[in-house]
């Protein structure tokens, strides 16, 4: 044999291997190294896998399907440290050619799919402890930490008077929401949350702290805005506030029968068409199924928050709802009751942890059949996995009318890409729970044909969007490409600007990436 012909085999026996051994060695090695240099230079930061400290923090996360097995976590407790730290896992990146330490970034641990988070082998940036809240003396700005949940965050605001787009569920963090957007109660006043962050204090790849803002650094200030991790380590959001002594909120429970059903549908229609009407209304709802709930095995959550200063100025027309072949007249204002935001919060903890989950996403246009068949559709899928055990199928509607949009543009603008149409859409999630690592296929495999499903008949018909809000995309959808060519093109130009060599499209192996610049896909599979 040639010796051409040698190493070509020996390449090819190495192929065949179920994972690339030698891949895998030099991902090993890396951790273990770069750990110990964090260690050396940070020995009260940094949790070696086998301590208790090191389980706590590994498995506080939302969902079980994102705990994987990081050679370490290191927890700065300020900037500096974020800083110093980035340098440490860089270190050799420009100088040796060596690759930067692989790491993976986390605030509050919510998003559920593998890899987004958390990493096998390598560094979780841990950032949970850089969560202070602070009010500035003049109650315009609200500066705060990314691993401030926005429980902890509404919690020191209260009794100010002051209001933030807080995410509206209490331990989702300040950081991974703000990030990819960042729907509050407020959206239909000032947009998204991250329109609202009038500076971002960040950790480039080079280690230095910058502020990006509307006067410096004013593209990455714009591309901060729905770009997630691929731009650095934002370690402070501060936050345009606004007057927000009180609001009103309430909630609708309905039987997911057929009558409720249609109902419900049509007011999610026509309130999001009529947004502009009601501009101070966040309204949303949750259907849920599981095949032990009697007598109906859906219920549906409709869920009301009116951000006015004064109730009287809610005028929704009343809803006809039958049950039981009696119809009465639904007066929603009836339901509601004045709280605060961090009491709300408080309140909306309906989300479990500790449960196997995944989140997906589509969104289409606001229209009434299309927004049926869509949940014909999705009710139908359940009905292939309701025997899965322990397993709730739930699924959420909420407005994304394109008066977000024009909110979003009066701030500066975002990459989300939504100006593109001037259509009011439909945002939708599929977000079910279930227990054992055994079902995890089968129900793993409803989230692409779900996708696939929607996307199909929404083309079909004329109604589709591109749009993904990452916030709710699962590993395998592509958000960035779904905001458009431009704002992927303006992505690339800032990363390359701010990010030279890459780091974190490269180093940092998890969660969504900028289409076209060689990071690895979402999932950890792929490393
Ligand atoms: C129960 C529940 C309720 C939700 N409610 C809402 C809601 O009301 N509104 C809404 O918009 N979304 C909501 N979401 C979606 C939520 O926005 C995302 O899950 C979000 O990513 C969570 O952020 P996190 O910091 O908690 O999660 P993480 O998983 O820690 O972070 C998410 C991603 O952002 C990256 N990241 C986090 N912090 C930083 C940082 N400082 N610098 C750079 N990259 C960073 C991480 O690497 C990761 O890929 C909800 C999700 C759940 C599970
Ligand atoms: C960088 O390289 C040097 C020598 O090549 C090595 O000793 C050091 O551990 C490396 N640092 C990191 C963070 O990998
Ligand atoms: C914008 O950044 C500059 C430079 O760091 C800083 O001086 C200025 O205060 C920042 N603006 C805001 C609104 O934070
Ligand atoms: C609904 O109830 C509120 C408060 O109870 C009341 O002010 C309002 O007039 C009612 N609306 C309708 C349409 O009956
Ligand atoms: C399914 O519904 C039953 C009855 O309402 C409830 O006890 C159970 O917790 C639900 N299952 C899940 C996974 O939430
Ligand atoms: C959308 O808004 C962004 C940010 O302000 C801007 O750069 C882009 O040109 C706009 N695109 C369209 C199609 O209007």
């Amino acid at each position: 044999m040639q010796l051409q012909q040698v190493i070509q085999s020996i390449l090819l026996a190495a192929a065949s291997l179920p994972f690339s051994a030698g891949a895998w060695d030099v991902t090993l090695d890396a951790g273990s190294r770069c750990c110990s240099n964090l260690a050396s230079s940070f020995p009260h930061r940094v949790l070696g896998s086998k301590t208790a400290e090191f389980t706590q923090a590994n498995n506080h996360r939302w969902s079980t399907t994102a705990i994987l097995n990081p050679k370490c976590i290191v927890q700065p407790v300020n900037t500096e440290e974020v800083s110093s730290i980035v340098k440490i896992l860089t270190s050799n990146e420009s100088t040796s050619g060596f690759p930067a330490c692989p790491f993976a970034i986390k605030s509050g641990g919510h998003m559920p799919f593998a890899g987004a988070n958390n990493i096998d082998g390598g560094i979780v940036l841990d950032l949970s402890l850089l969560d202070s809240t602070s009010l500035s003396s003049d109650h315009q700005v609200v500066s705060i930490g990314p691993g401030s949940t926005w429980q902890g965050a509404a919690n020191k605001l209260k009794g100010t008077g002051v209001g933030i787009p807080t995410g509206r569920c209490p331990s989702t963090a300040v950081g991974g929401v703000t990030l990819g957007g960042g729907i509050s109660f407020f959206a239909s006043k000032i947009g998204f949350a991250a329109d609202n962050v009038v500076n971002f204090e960040i950790v480039l790849a080079s280690g230095d702290i910058v502020n990006a803002n509307a006067t410096s650094n004013q593209d990455l200030w714009t591309a901060l805005k729905g770009s997630s991790g691929n731009l650095g380590i934002v370690t402070r959001f501060d936050f345009s506030a606004f007057p927000q002594p009180s609001l009103w909120a309430g909630g609708l429970p309905l039987p997911a029968d057929e009558h409720s059903t249609r109902l419900a549908l049509t007011a999610m229609h026509g309130l999001t068409k009529m947004h502009r009407l009601f501009p101070k209304v966040a309204y949303g709802q949750v259907f849920s199924f599981n095949a032990s709930r009697t007598p109906h095995e859906g219920g549906i959550w409709n869920s009301i928050v009116f951000t006015g200063e004064d109730i009287n100025e809610l005028h929704l027309p009343p809803m006809p709802i039958t049950i039981g072949g009696v119809t009465t007249e639904i007066n929603l204002t009836d339901h509601m009751r004045e709280t605060d935001l961090a009491s709300l919060l408080e309140e909306s903890d309906q989300f479990p942890w500790g449960y196997r989950n995944y989140i997906a996403t589509v969104a289409f246009v606001n229209d009434l059949p299309t927004l049926s068949h869509v949940h014909d559709l999705t009710v139908d899928l359940y009905k292939t996995v309701r025997h899965v055990q322990n397993m709730e199928w739930l699924f959420a509607y909420e407005p994304l009318p394109y008066l977000f949009t024009e909110h979003s543009l009066a701030r500066g603008g975002n990459v989300l890409g939504l100006n593109r149409t001037k259509d009011d859409l439909i945002l939708m999630q599929l977000a079910p729970r279930w227990s054992s690592p055994a079902d995890d296929k089968v129900m793993q495999d409803t989230a692409k044909q779900w996708v696939e499903q929607v996307k199909g008949y929404t083309k079909s018909v004329g109604k589709a969007s591109d749009f993904l809000y990452l916030n709710y995309a699962d590993g395998f959808q592509d958000p960035i490409a779904g905001y458009g060519e431009q704002s992927v093109w303006y992505l690339r130009d800032v990363a390359r600007k701010y990010d030279p060599h890459g780091v974190f499209q490269k180093a940092v192996k998890g969660g969504f990436k900028i289409p076209g610049m060689g990071g690895n896909k979402n999932t950890h599979d792929e490393l």
